[in-house]
This record gives structure tokens, sequence and C-alpha cells, in this order.
């Protein structure tokens, strides 16, 4: 069954937990200082030209090459807009104790996961080492000190991972269908039922939005959210499974 609405109004959700992500978290409050220093930081990275050696491991724009600015790592890259406030209305609204995300880049998604929720706390993985660098460079200034910076590829650290399970994951990084196929398979022992994962660009690519596809039919995932840029899923085992279909 698929819904289309928005977070005006209930339109026949079934899922207690999906209405309660359009009509609680969706419209959670942001607070303003955040806002304001987030304002800061968005221009100093839009006209930071600062010039980074990347090292690509996943499936970034070959265009690019390997040196680029910092502020076009930031345009093609860095969460922005109502998506990269999801992330912290997610944070804030689930309070997740621990949330992993597969990505850092200039560490604009890890600084809403952050800010969200200052009780957690956020491992991002990243495996190029001047882009991490950089993050870093990024959270100290957002004054974020519930972060723990990993420099290694996400292969890797599933392998060698031995914390406790994450209750959000977010996925932005090496958008490639049968990779993202491949991760999620190998985040199953260190996630739970309840577990939120977010994935970033379901639409970057034609692999990516086949394995999208691929993933809102699994029996595993009750709950999947389509989001047009990202989609939500969560296994939920207790309910029936739905998907769900909404622009906010
Ligand atoms: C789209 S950016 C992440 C943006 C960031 N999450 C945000 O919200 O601002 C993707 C990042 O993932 C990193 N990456 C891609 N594939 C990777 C892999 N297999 N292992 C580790 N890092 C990877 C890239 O180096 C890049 O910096």
């Amino acid at each position: 069954m698929k819904y289309l609405f928005t977070a005006k109004g209930r339109h026949g959700i079934h899922s207690p937990f999906v209405y309660a992500f359009v009509t609680n978290c969706i419209p959670t409050k942001i607070e303003k200082k955040f806002l304001i220093a987030r304002k800061k930081l968005f221009k100093n990275l839009k006209n930071n030209n600062t010039t980074l050696e990347i090292n690509d491991f996943g499936s970034g724009s070959k265009k690019l090459g390997n040196k680029r600015s910092i502020s076009s790592i930031f345009s093609t890259s860095s969460s922005k807009g109502k998506f990269s406030l999801l992330l912290y209305r997610i944070a804030h609204y689930y309070k997740p104790k621990n949330t992993l995300e597969f990505g850092t880049s200039l560490g604009v998604g890890s600084i809403h996961l952050c800010k969200g929720n200052e009780q957690g706390i956020v491992t991002t993985v990243e495996a190029c080492e001047n882009t991490q660098f950089y993050a870093k460079k990024n959270l100290k200034k957002m004054e974020i000190n519930n972060v723990k910076s990993i420099l290694s590829t996400f292969e890797d650290f599933i392998e060698t991972y031995k914390g406790e399970k994450f209750d959000i994951v977010f996925i932005d990084g090496h958008h490639n269908g049968i990779a993202l196929l491949h991760y999620l398979e190998k985040l199953k022992p260190i996630t739970h039922n309840d577990t939120l994962i977010i994935l970033d660009d379901i639409r970057w690519s034609k692999s990516m939005l086949e394995s999208w596809k691929t993933i809102i039919n699994d029996p595993f995932y009750h709950v999947s959210i389509d989001l047009f840029r990202m989609g939500i899923i969560t296994p939920r085992s207790q309910q029936i499974k739905e998907h769900f279909i909404i622009r906010f």
C-alpha cells in the first residue's frame, strides 16, 4: 500500500510510527542559535577556495577530479536544505544513543546529527584522510563534543566494530546500488529491530533506484518511507509491512 500525504494532515496512515514521524518529528523546532551558526558555516564553506586532494572511495563525481575546492565539495556532497534539517529533527525527536554515519565529507551531516541530540554519540566514518581532517576542523568550529570521527572504509569499519548496536544509521557515501545492498546486509548484526536507517540519494543513479525498489520489497523492513531524495527504512517486525511516500 502506498500513501502520498503531507505533514499537514492524516490520510489513512495505519502505522503509529509513521504517523508520529509526520506529525511530531518532521515539524520539530530547531534551535535558533544552531541555525545562526549553521548559516555562518555554510557561508564559509560556500566561499572557501582551499583545495583538497581527494581519495574517492565511493561513486563520487569523476569529472571533478582528485583536487577539489572546499566550495565544490560543499556544493556537490554536503547535506543542505530541508534534508540536512531533517537529520537534526530525527536526532532530536528519536534521541538515539548511538548513531552511525557512513560518509563524513566536510562534516555537515554529522553536525546536524550531533546538534539535534547532544546526549547521544555520533560515529562518522570517512576513508579520505584530507577530507576527514577538514571535517574535524568544522566539527570543532561548531563546538561539537559528541562525535567520534573514524578514518576507515565502510567495509573495514563494519568488520572491526565491537561496540553497542546503532539506533540510527545514515548511509551517505558509495552511492552504488549493489554496494548499498551489501552494506545493509553487513549492518544487520550491529543494528536492531527499531534502528532507523536513512539512505541518501535513492534516485542518484539507476542502480540506486533499483536497489531502493528491492529494499522496499524486502520482508525484513516493515516500514519504508520514500522522501524522494532520501529513503528511511526500519525492520520493526512488530507491525505490518507498509510503504509510505511523503512530500514535506
Ligand atoms: C556524499 S559525501 C557525505 C556527505 C555527508 N554525509 C553530509 O551529510 O554532509 C560521501 C563521502 O563518503 C566518502 N566515502 C565514499 N565511499 C566510501 C567508503 N567506501 N568508505 C569510506 N568513505 C567513503 C567519500 O569520501 C565522501 O567524503
